[in-house]
C-alpha cells in the first residue's frame, strides 16, 4: 500500500461547485517554479502564469513586449512545481489578434510545450471567433474584461474602467458572450464594485476579480505587488500581505558585510 496520500487536483468542474456552493475562489500569479510551489503549496486554487512577467520578472513597463516563447518558459517551470493548483497561461499579446487560427495555434503551444491546464486571453465579443476554436479543440478558455493591459496604448491609463454606461454594457453582453461561447470564468479587472457584483451574479460561471471588489466568486493578485516585492506599486485595491522588499533588502545587506567583514562563512560553514 503506498504511503503517499493523493492530492486531488483543482479542476474547472471544481470551480464550478465552488461557485455553486458559495466558496470563494484564490487565484494568484507565479512564474517560476520555486514560487509556484509555495503558492501551490499554500492552497491556491487558481495559479495563473499571468503576462504580468513582462512587468515583474522581465521590467518591461508593460505586458504587451513578452513572447509566446517566454511565457511557455514561465509556465513550463510553474506546471513542474504545481500538484494542486489549476495553471492558467495567458496568451499574450500578438499571439492571438491576427486571426482564430493563430489564436488556436498558439493556445495549443502552450498546452502541448508547458503542460498547463488552460489559458486566458483579453477580449469579449471580437475574440468570440478564437474563444470558440480554441474551446473546440479541447482547452478550458478563461476570459479576461475590464482593465484589459494588453490594450493599454487604447485606454492610455490604468484607471477604473466601465464607469460609463455605455461600457458597462458593452461588458455584460462581453461576459454573457464569454459564458455562452463555453468559458469556464471569467476575470474582471478595475472595475466599479457594483457591476462587478451584477456580473457575478448574473453569470452561472464563476467570476474572478481583481480591483472589482469582494461580490466576485474569488479574487487574484500578482504576488510580487502582495507579498510587498516591488517599491512604490500600491493602488487602492491591493492588500499588501508582506514587505519581502524590506525583508530581502534587510538579509542581502547582512550577507554582504558578513563578506566584508570576513565573518562568512565561518569554520562550520567550510569543509
Ligand atoms: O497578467 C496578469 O497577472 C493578469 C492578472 C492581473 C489578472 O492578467
Amino acid at each position: 500500500m503506498s504511503v503517499h496520500k493523493e492530492v486531488k487536483r483543482v479542476t474547472t468542474h471544481i470551480l464550478q461547485e465552488m461557485k455553486n456552493r458559495g466558496e470563494k475562489i484564490a487565484m494568484l500569479t507565479a512564474y517560476d517554479y520555486s514560487m509556484a510551489a509555495i503558492v501551490d503549496e499554500a492552497g491556491v486554487d487558481i495559479i495563473l502564469v499571468g503576462d504580468s512577467a513582462s512587468n515583474v520578472m522581465a521590467g518591461h513597463e508593460t505586458t504587451l513586449p513578452i513572447t509566446l516563447d517566454q511565457m511557455i518558459y514561465h509556465a513550463s517551470s510553474v506546471v513542474r512545481a504545481v500538484k494542486r493548483g489549476l495553471v492558467v497561461v495567458d496568451l499574450p499579446f500578438g499571439s492571438y489578434q491576427g486571426n482564430s487560427k493563430e489564436a488556436l495555434n498558439s493556445a495549443i503551444r502552450i498546452m502541448k510545450e508547458s503542460g498547463a491546464h488552460s489559458i486566458k486571453i483579453e477580449g469579449g465579443v471580437e475574440i468570440a471567433e478564437s474563444v470558440s476554436r480554441i474551446l473546440t479543440a479541447g482547452i478550458p478558455v478563461m476570459g479576461h474584461l475590464g482593465l484589459t493591459p494588453q490594450s493599454i496604448y487604447k485606454f492610455g491609463t490604468y484607471t477604473v474602467r466601465a464607469k460609463h454606461e455605455t461600457e458597462a454594457q458593452k461588458l455584460r453582453e462581453d461576459a454573457l458572450k464569454l459564458q455562452e461561447l463555453g468559458c469556464f470564468a471569467v476575470v474582471l479587472e478595475k472595475i466599479p464594485a457594483a457591476l462587478a457584483k451584477e456580473v457575478s451574479e448574473s453569470l452561472s460561471i464563476p467570476v474572478i476579480g481583481i480591483g472589482a471588489g469582494s461580490h466576485c466568486d474569488g479574487q487574484v493578485l500578482v504576488i510580487h505587488d502582495m507579498l510587498g516585492i516591488n517599491k512604490g506599486f500600491k493602488p487602492r485595491f491591493l492588500r499588501q500581505y508582506a514587505n519581502l522588499n524590506e525583508i530581502m533588502h534587510g538579509a542581502i545587506k547582512s550577507y554582504v558585510s558578513d563578506i566584508r567583514a570576513k565573518s562568512f562563512p565561518n569554520e562550520k560553514e567550510e569543509y
